[in-house]
């Protein structure tokens, strides 16, 4: 970190030369975090100073490039456990979720009767002392990670990095994003615990920022909870009559991250305007799987509210994915309105329903309409959230 001396605004020292990068052109700023990653590499903390001054990185509140000296700081927070607060009674919120599954790796391993390579993956809370918590739910204190660790045996891990870079990837356009919105960015400095480490990077409104990163582990969190717990970490591998210390491939994504992800990339703003007639609307184009209202439910009229098929409709469905059922307001409004929440599929129930049993649906992207028959709604929305 670096605080300046006349706002006495603290930074994290990468994150404000990685904030200033962002604002010069493509070639400067990319040479401007080489810079940085490799004083960071050799924890050249006057050299960073340094590039903060030369590159005239002024503090956004004061203006001015009276910087203190870098420091190193704990991003952990600390807390006391019991009523006494002494030293002993210190205790840590933990940063990661990682050393959850770590602890109870045997634990798992022998109810589970796994053999290596197996993976534990878990959803949970995080927190970290971050100094500056900004964009939204980007950085935050308190956050939720998306957490595995794979156990593999030593020497594998080469290549089960490189199958868990691609995995991941796969997985990441199969939220229907495009290839070039992401990229991989591999670490200069790898944290004291990696071998290996990259992140997935994903093209935000705010430039290019890690959402996943995957980490060679090797066995050094086995191997220290081993150490200080005095209790064996180690596998029996009956394939070469041998017993180790399982290495580790970790994958870590922020949930909070992706759901910002995926709002940046639904969001749209669209001018619709036609023969001089002025018109926009708002639309989340979630891909229908990740849409939290996947069909709204509206009878056309008031006159419709009475007749059974909305309710038919709604209870047919709703079983299966989270529908929204609506009767006020015109129904161009209702369609506007669905838009903006990114409901993929409307149906509308009309007098024509009666004749024949077809409902209109309305695709959100294309706004489209056609007529199909309502014991279909059911099947076409379950197909396209699969
Ligand atoms: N166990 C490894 C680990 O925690 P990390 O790269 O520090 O690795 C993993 O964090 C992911 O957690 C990041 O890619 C990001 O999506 C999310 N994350 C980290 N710090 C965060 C914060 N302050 N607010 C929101 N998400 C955060």
């Amino acid at each position: 970190m670096i605080d300046n001396k006349d706002s006495k605004k603290r930074y994290r020292v990468d994150h404000l030369i990685e904030a200033h990068a962002e604002t010069l052109d493509k070639a400067a700023g990319e040479a401007l975090l080489a810079q940085m990653d490799e004083l960071l590499k050799n924890d050249d903390f006057n050299g960073l100073r340094d590039l903060i001054i030369a590159n005239n990185i002024k503090c956004s509140v004061s203006g001015t490039l009276n910087w203190t000296d870098v420091r190193q700081f704990n991003l952990m927070f600390s807390t006391q456990l019991g009523s006494v607060s002494d030293e002993s009674s210190e205790i840590y919120l933990r940063p990661e979720t990682a050393q959850g599954i770590f602890v109870n790796f045997l634990n798992v391993q022998k109810t589970g009767r796994m053999k290596i390579p197996f993976g534990i993956a878990q959803v949970g809370k995080a927190f970290r002392n971050e100094i500056v918590a900004r964009q939204f739910v980007f950085r935050m204190r308190e956050f939720e990670q998306m957490e595995m660790q794979f156990f593999i045996r030593p020497g594998t891990q080469k290549e089960w990095y490189e199958y868990w870079k691609e995995e991941r990837m796969k997985w990441h356009l199969g939220l229907g994003i495009s290839k070039e919105k992401y990229r991989f960015h591999d670490h200069v400095k790898l944290a004291f615990y990696a071998d290996a480490a990259c992140d997935i990077e994903y093209d935000f409104p705010i430039g290019f920022k890690e959402v996943e990163g995957i980490h060679s582990r090797t066995d050094h969190d086995l191997g220290r909870h081993q150490q200080f717990s005095g209790k064996k970490m180690q596998y029996f591998d009956p394939e070469i009559n041998q017993n180790y210390v399982p290495y580790v491939i970790e994958t870590s994504i922020g949930l909070d991250r992706t759901v910002l992800l995926v709002l940046s990339e639904a969001y749209k703003e669209e001018d619709l305007s036609k023969d001089g007639k002025e018109d926009s609307r708002v639309v989340l184009s979630f891909p229908p799987k990740l849409a939290p209202v996947k069909l709204a439910v509206f009878p056309l009229t008031k006159k419709m509210v009475c007749l059974n098929w909305p309710r038919e409709l709604m209870a047919d469905c709703k079983q299966d994915f989270y529908c929204f059922y609506e009767e006020k307001d015109a129904i161009g409004k209702r369609y506007r309105r669905r838009d903006a929440i990114g409901t993929p599929f409307c149906v509308t129930i009309d007098h024509q329903t009666k004749e024949d049993g077809t409902v209109t649906i309305r695709h959100r992207d294309s706004m489209e309409q056609e007529r199909i028959p309502m014991s279909s709604v059911r099947e076409l929305v379950r197909q396209a959230i699969r």
